[in-house]
């Protein structure tokens, strides 16, 4: 079973409640989500292998770390996604950005697949797949499926806020994933939003509705 981690620093809760608030505009939703997002992959990231280095400083030579392992790369959910990449970028500049395009039929709520292009060694990196929002599950499951089969097998999902459905959904397919959140909310409305939730993330970061 993957773990789930629940971010609960003050700074990242204070953010997501301005974010959560009907009357956040646009850039201030995006603004926020870029930060959260930073905060986030600070500690999504804690468990990233080192390595002893031999450096020179200009008092004297010393051993030091720097990061091993298998190299990053970040895979945003288009279109929500996208608001999480450039927070990301910011502290690991070096990983490779992949992206998978799905929207969710909002009839039958299942995920419809409509691009998909990773890096080009994807299934050598460790893969951070990004999407603000995990509600019934099935649009991050299908992306996981989707990244599996082109051989990725180290994948880490990061949400801004989750359901209990959609972790559940994930778990069940996906045990070896495990999921980090800034906000584990209470349930689902008839129509699949989360509640309480922030609304449709696409539509607040982009100003669409
Ligand atoms: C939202 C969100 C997730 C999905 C979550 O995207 O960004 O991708 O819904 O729902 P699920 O867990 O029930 O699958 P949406 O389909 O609205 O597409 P958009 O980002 O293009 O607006
Ligand atoms: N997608 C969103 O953007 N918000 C929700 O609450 C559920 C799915």
């Amino acid at each position: 079973m993957s773990k789930v981690h629940i971010f609960d620093h003050p700074l990242i809760q204070h953010k997501l409640t301005i974010m959560r608030q009907t009357s956040t505009g646009p850039k201030e939703f995006r603004e926020l989500l870029e930060e959260i997002s930073m905060l986030m992959v600070y500690e999504v990231t804690r468990d990233l292998p080192t390595v002893d280095v031999e450096i020179e400083t200009p008092i004297c030579k010393t051993t030091q770390k720097m990061l091993a392992g298998k190299k990053l790369g970040i895979v945003p959910i288009l279109r929500a996604g996208l608001g999480m990449v450039d927070g990301i970028m910011n502290l690991v500049p070096a990983c490779r950005i992949g992206h998978i395009g799905l929207y969710r039929d909002p009839q039958t709520l299942e995920p419809v697949e409509y691009y998909c292009k990773l890096p080009a060694d994807a299934e050598e990196r460790e893969l951070l797949l990004l999407d603000p929002m995990l509600a019934t599950g099935g649009s991050a499951s299908d992306a996981i499926t989707l990244i599996k089969k082109r051989g990725c097998k180290h994948i880490r999902l990061v949400n801004l806020i989750a359901a209990p459905e959609g972790i559940a959904k994930v778990q069940h397919d996906h045990p070896d994933v495990d999921i980090y959140v800034a906000g584990l909310d209470s349930h689902l409305n008839d129509h699949g939003y989360i509640v309480p939730g922030l609304g449709d993330a696409g539509d607040r970061l982009f100003g669409t509705k």
